[in-house]
């Protein structure tokens, strides 16, 4: 069966969903792999590679989609490139189904199978195939960087002969997979660090990376699957109201809080940045989801009376290398449940395909959370 891997054609978009590793592994497979040339230039994985990898490079899309039974994207495919894909495919990508709830129906009409990756199950066996984690990981990283790149401040305690430099206050707001890896890097440059999440159960991952858990006398409500529970709009009230006096505190907070095909809820008000001092900065990491920060703008770096807030989308691509490569192994396990004798066999009894597929026959499987 042939498999194929395109350019990717969103803006901004440097990742490939392919790596000369994974390549290698579908080829051991029995699978005939095609790659678009120039797909992993952004990544810094050249034709040649992947060519010795055992994949074929394709001149452009004709070229590539030419008999295809598998494309392997890492974007939603745009309008132009559904109308290149052939007709039954089977599409493993992000399909940013939030933001895009037509794109299932454009699949449909192509009667192509569309595979979404962020709807995985959070079941161990589906781990290592989970993209969103594996993507949300390196942004939680890259925030810390970003941040502390813009503070005119340094982030550990210094002690110079010209006086102390006390260490910068980085508050975490949401200690999930992004969070996590914050806190952790925020630790390993020095700063003191403080975090909250609506999930009680993380305070221990939190104090053992070694910051401090924010305890609020809250209910929160409870999500399933693994994924967070969007709350009330009284309990975000209360939130908010609390964690004033941590967020006028803090240099730098990261916030992470996302509800899966949902909208951000908001966690930091202008007044709560107002009351922040010039010279802080605030990484908002559910910025493609509306922001955690009524001040947020997707994919721009603001300043608002002296603060600055960063609402850049898809960090990971800004790592677009070790990105890459995590997705493409994510792919590759996820792949590897489809395909036997290198052919495609999709076992519609398997969870894991079932919660991920989100058009079959030409028809529209998925539907949006209520
Ligand atoms: P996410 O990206 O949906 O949300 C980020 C974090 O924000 C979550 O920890 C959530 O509780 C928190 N949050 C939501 N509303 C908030 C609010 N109002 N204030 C503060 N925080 C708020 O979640 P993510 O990072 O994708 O995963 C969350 C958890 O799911 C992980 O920590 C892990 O325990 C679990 N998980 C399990 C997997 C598996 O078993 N295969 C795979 C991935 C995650």
């Amino acid at each position: 069966m042939k498999v194929a891997i395109p350019r990717e054609r969103q803006e901004g978009e440097a990742r490939v969903a392919a790596t000369p590793d994974s390549v290698a592994k579908m080829v051991a497979k029995g699978l005939d792999v095609w790659i678009e040339a120039g797909a992993g230039d952004s990544a810094y994985f050249g034709d040649a590679a992947y060519r010795e990898a055992g994949a074929k490079v394709a001149a452009d899309e004709s070229e590539l989609y030419q008999g295809a039974g598998v494309v392997l994207k890492v974007s939603p495919p745009g309008d132009d490139e559904i109308a290149k894909l052939p007709e039954g495919v089977t599409l493993l990508s992000f399909m940013q189904l939030g933001r895009n709830p037509q794109l299932p129906e454009k699949l449909a009409a192509k009667r192509a199978v569309g595979i979404a990756l962020e709807l995985l199950p959070r079941i161990s066996r589906a781990q290592s195939m989970d993209a969103l984690s594996s993507q949300a990981s390196l942004a939680g990283y890259k925030a810390v960087l970003l941040g502390a790149d813009l503070l005119a401040r340094v982030m550990p305690m210094q002690m110079t002969a010209a006086g102390t430099l006390v260490p910068a206050k980085v508050f975490v707001l949401g200690a999930g997979v992004a969070g996590l890896q914050s806190i952790a890097t925020a630790k390993r440059l020095g700063a003191v660090v403080e975090a909250f999440d609506v999930r009680p159960a993380v305070k221990d991952e939190i104090e053992s990376l070694g910051a401090k858990f924010v305890q609020l006398e809250l209910e929160a409500a409870e999500g399933q699957g693994g994924y967070a529970a969007a709350q009330t709009e009284e309990y975000l009230a209360r939130q908010r109201e609390m964690l004033t006096t941590h967020i006028a505190a803090s240099d730098m907070v990261i916030t992470t809080a996302s509800i899966p095909l949902g909208r951000a809820p908001t966690l930091i008000t202008t007044a709560m940045a107002e009351s922040m001092k010039p010279g802080s900065v605030i990484v908002d990491l559910a910025a493609e989801t509306g922001g955690n920060c009524e001040l947020t703008k997707p994919g721009e770096e603001i300043v608002h009376n002296g603060v600055t807030i960063v609402g850049f989308t898809n960090l990971a691509a800004r790592m677009a290398t070790h990105a890459s490569q995590t997705y493409a192994r994510n792919l590759f396990n996820l792949l590897e449940l489809m395909v036997s004798e290198g052919e495609l066999k999709l076992d519609f009894e398997d969870e894991i395909i079932r919660a991920t597929c989100v058009t079959k026959d030409g028809e529209v499987l998925w539907k949006p959370r209520s």
